[in-house]
């Protein structure tokens, strides 16, 4: 019999699990327990240690419901999210608009506006701006009739189903026009932190770091024949643009308020333009897989 050391245990895990026939899982298998293995060996894992990572996994099953998803915030702040929505844009048929983080405050159920709606049900004296944009293809031909979904946090630095899981503000549908302009009226968004009252809060406290992500605003963009766009645009001056906790930040999406802006369809107000280009859909695209992932998908409450 094969004598098991810290040297040989892995190739026998490896040898064992060479019966899986299922090409990608066997891959995605096999590397993980090469690096997990490395990763022990690399710090000299301890049992005290060992049982102290299994006891916060647990923590962070614990705390998961279909409104919470502790998995996705612990992915978030490894920067394991931002890094596989990269690997995403790298597949793309062509290089459009890069991706951001989706979050857990997307919600399907958001009102349909007409252009240049208000998406706040209260505008507090100065914080309104206009946002507006071109949809486009990678070539800037427009895209008509695309949906423009936004949300955002309010004044409270809050996204609405966070203060009241029925409410709806700050978010809002919107379609583009025959020149692929969206237009909608807003407030300024302000930067936040992500939820710490959980174990991934414990975690970013222990390290020292401030749980902060820099002001932005979520757009989810779709259209027929087009790969769907998840992403956020940031506000430049957020002095957390270059250290969001959860990498979603990224310069190419970090935009200015204009003061003024003779192109502004709407007049007289500050405001942000944000154009957006989309790749063409590929085969893999059209079988789906969302970037991010809404909680209460994952996990449904149980009956
Ligand atoms: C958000 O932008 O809504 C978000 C993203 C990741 C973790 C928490 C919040
Ligand atoms: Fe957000």
């Amino acid at each position: 019999m094969q004598e098991l050391t810290p040297e040989t245990i892995t190739g026998a895990v490896l040898d064992q699990m060479s019966t899986t026939t299922d090409p990608r899982l066997k891959q995605i298998m096999a590397s993980a327990v090469k690096h997990l293995h490395a990763f022990a060996m690399d710090v000299n894992l301890t049992p005290a240690e060992w049982i102290k990572g299994i006891a916060f996994m647990t923590e962070v099953g614990k705390i998961c419901t279909p409104a919470r998803q502790e998995f996705i915030l612990l992915s978030d702040t490894l920067g394991l999210s931002a890094l596989v929505n990269g690997l995403h844009d790298n597949t793309a048929m062509e290089e459009g608009t890069h991706t951001s983080l989706l979050g857990p405050f997307y919600r399907e159920a958001s009102p349909a506006l007409a252009a240049g709606s208000q998406i706040a049900k209260t505008v507090k004296a100065g914080s309104e701006i206009v946002l507006y944009g071109h949809v486009s293809d990678v070539n800037g031909r427009p895209i008509a009739n695309a949906t423009v979904s936004i949300w955002q946090t309010g004044a409270s630095g809050l996204y609405d189903i966070q203060e009241n899981a029925a409410a709806i503000d700050y978010r809002g549908v919107f379609s583009t026009d025959a020149n692929g302009l969206y237009l909608l009226r807003t407030v300024r968004p302000i930067g936040y932190s992500i939820p710490m009252d959980g174990p991934v809060g414990d975690m970013v406290r222990a390290q020292k770091r401030h749980g902060m992500r820099p002001a932005h605003i979520h757009f989810l963009v779709g259209a027929p024949g087009y790969r769907e766009l998840v992403t956020a645009l940031y506000l430049r001056d957020d002095p957390h643009l270059e250290d969001d906790v959860v990498f979603g930040s990224s310069g190419d999406l970090a935009v200015d308020i204009a003061p003024k802006d003779a192109d502004c369809p709407i007049k007289g107000l500050p405001s942000i333009r944000f154009d957006m280009r989309l790749s063409r859909e590929t085969a893999a695209d059209k079988a789906g897989g969302r970037v991010g992932a809404d909680p209460s998908a994952i996990l449904k409450q149980p009956a």
